[in-house]
This record gives structure tokens, sequence and C-alpha cells, in this order.
């Protein structure tokens, strides 16, 4: 039976579909495209339009809770989410919303329909409502934690592949790519030469959520933000998967996220993997 989402999830549904909306009216027109800090790291008008629409509809329905997002950073009265985590710097205990207005920038530019919109609620650092949305495809995953993931009215649940050659593995790259030895590659080609394949799609929102929906077998990245694993990474925690930081153990909700997530007997091969264990 469907379980009905509580109202901040309701909240984080609706605001999530409206962002929706707008990347779609600007999806496949020939969008001008800016560069970030880095070359490769892009932001268009569509990125700053989905995120004012969250972020005003946050601070009116809950005008007390904090912010924390990609194109407008931090609302003013959040501490940083690492000594949130280990309760310094605030009580804690005042919720704060983590907003990805759209999570896939790069193929949103190229007209590659792969991007989300990614809304967690985290309280005491860690999220108990997780959002992602692919507007492309209409589908919306949810979550709540202890409560279970769904898409749509369906739930979620990993796949149970717990082999990694016969896994489809997904990750992702950083944007000092480039420059930064510590880029993934080394750990891609290890990978790739012991399970059926691995893909890179562009947005972790959905990695995380396609690991819940078992389209996926196992997903790691490292150095990515809060806001592009908050949401998704608590929606494939509530469909089984055991998520964490790359050393296998560890929480990965940090200020620079890396991590591995997978059915957990996936998990413990792939950490050994990357711990390069025999
Ligand atoms: C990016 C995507 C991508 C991941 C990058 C992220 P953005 O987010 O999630 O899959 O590999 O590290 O920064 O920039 O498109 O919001
Ligand atoms: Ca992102
Ligand atoms: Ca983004």
């Amino acid at each position: 039976m469907l379980r009905q989402p509580n109202s901040e999830t309701q909240f984080a549904i609706l605001a999530a579909k409206a962002a929706g909306r707008i990347l779609m009216e600007g999806f496949g027109t020939g969008v001008r495209i800016e560069q970030k800090a880095r070359e490769i790291d892009l932001v268009t008008e569509f990125d700053r339009r989905s995120e004012a629409l969250i972020l005003g509809r946050i601070r009116k329905a809950y005008p007390g809770h904090r912010i924390l997002s990609e194109e407008s950073g931090r609302s003013p009265a959040a501490p940083a989410l690492r000594g949130e985590a280990r309760g310094e710097g605030g009580s804690g205990e005042e919720p704060i919303w983590m907003v990805d207005p759209l999570d896939g920038t790069t193929n949103f530019a190229h007209n590659l329909p792969l991007f989300s919109v990614s809304i967690a609620l985290c309280r005491a650092g860690r999220a108990v409502v997780g959002v992602v949305y692919d507007p492309t495809r209409r589908e919306c995953f949810w979550a709540e934690r202890g409560k279970g993931a769904y898409c749509g009215e369906s739930r979620l649940r990993v796949s149970g592949n717990t082999e990694l050659g016969g896994s489809l593995l997904v990750t992702g790259f950083p944007y000092d790519a480039w420059t930064n030895p510590d880029n993934n590659l080394e750990l891609f080609g290890r990978f790739s030469k012991r399970c059926r394949g691995v893909r890179r799609l562009g947005s972790a929102a959905l990695d995380l959520s396609y690991i819940a929906a078992g389209r996926m077998d196992g997903y790691w990245e490292m150095r990515l933000s809060p806001w592009d694993v908050a949401a998704g990474g608590l929606i494939a925690e509530e469909a089984g998967a055991r998520v964490t930081a790359m050393d296998g153990e560890s929480d990965y909700l940090s200020e620079t996220p890396s991590l591995i997530a997978a059915n957990p007997a996936l998990h413990a091969k792939m950490a050994e993997v990357i711990l390069r264990r025999p």
C-alpha cells in the first residue's frame, strides 16, 4: 500500500516539480552557457531560475529553516555542515534544506535529457527527507528516513547483484579532473576491468536514485558537494543500499562527500577494490 509522504516531503515534491517545469522551458532551446571557476564547470540562467523558485518557496513556508544551495551558497545563519554534524557552530537542531536546482548542468547545456532537481531536508547533519525529480521522464524519486524509498507510488529496492563481475556500476569525475591527479581515472580503470560496465551519466542525484531503483548496481564518486548527494543518498539508503564514505565505513554527508553506494554485499566488494585489498 502506498505510504503518503509527510507534509515536508509533499512540499519538496511540489517544489521540485515546479522547478522541473522551469528547466523544461529552457531545455533544448540553446540556452546561453556561463563558465564558473573552472572551464568545464557550467551554469545557466535556468540553474538560477530553478534555484530562485525553490528558495523562495522554502523561505515562505519555513522561514526559520536554513538553506545550503549550489548557486547562492549558504543562508547567512547556516554553520558549516561538518561543524554541524559534530554539534559545533550551532545547536545542530535547526533544519537545513540542501538544494541542487539543476544536477547535471553539462547534460542540460548539451541538450542531453539526463538531469534532475535535488532537494533534501536535513536534521542534525542527516537527511530526513530526499526528493530527486527528473523532469524529462517525469520520474519523482523520494524517501523519508526510516519509511522507505519510492518512485512516484512504486516502492524502490536496490538490485540483488552481489558479484562485481555481473554488476553495472556508475560514477562521475570532479570538475578539477584536468589538473588534479586524484581525479578518479585510475579507479575507473580498476573497476572497468572487474565489472560488466561502468557508466557516467552526469547527475549524481540520478545516479543514486538509479541505485535505489536497481537500474545500476553500485556507485562511487569523489569530491562532490552535499547538495549533490543529500537527497539521493537517503533515497538509496531507504531502498536498501549501504551508503558510506570511500573508506567503506564513515558517514558520507560532509562538505566534500566521496561515497560508495550499493547493496551491502556489493558495497563491501567495491570498498575492497577502492582500498586495494586483495
Ligand atoms: C555534477 C553532477 C555530476 C557529478 C559532478 C557534479 P552539477 O553536478 O552531479 O554527475 O559528477 O561532480 O558536480 O554541477 O551538474 O550540478
Ligand atoms: Ca550537482
Ligand atoms: Ca547544480
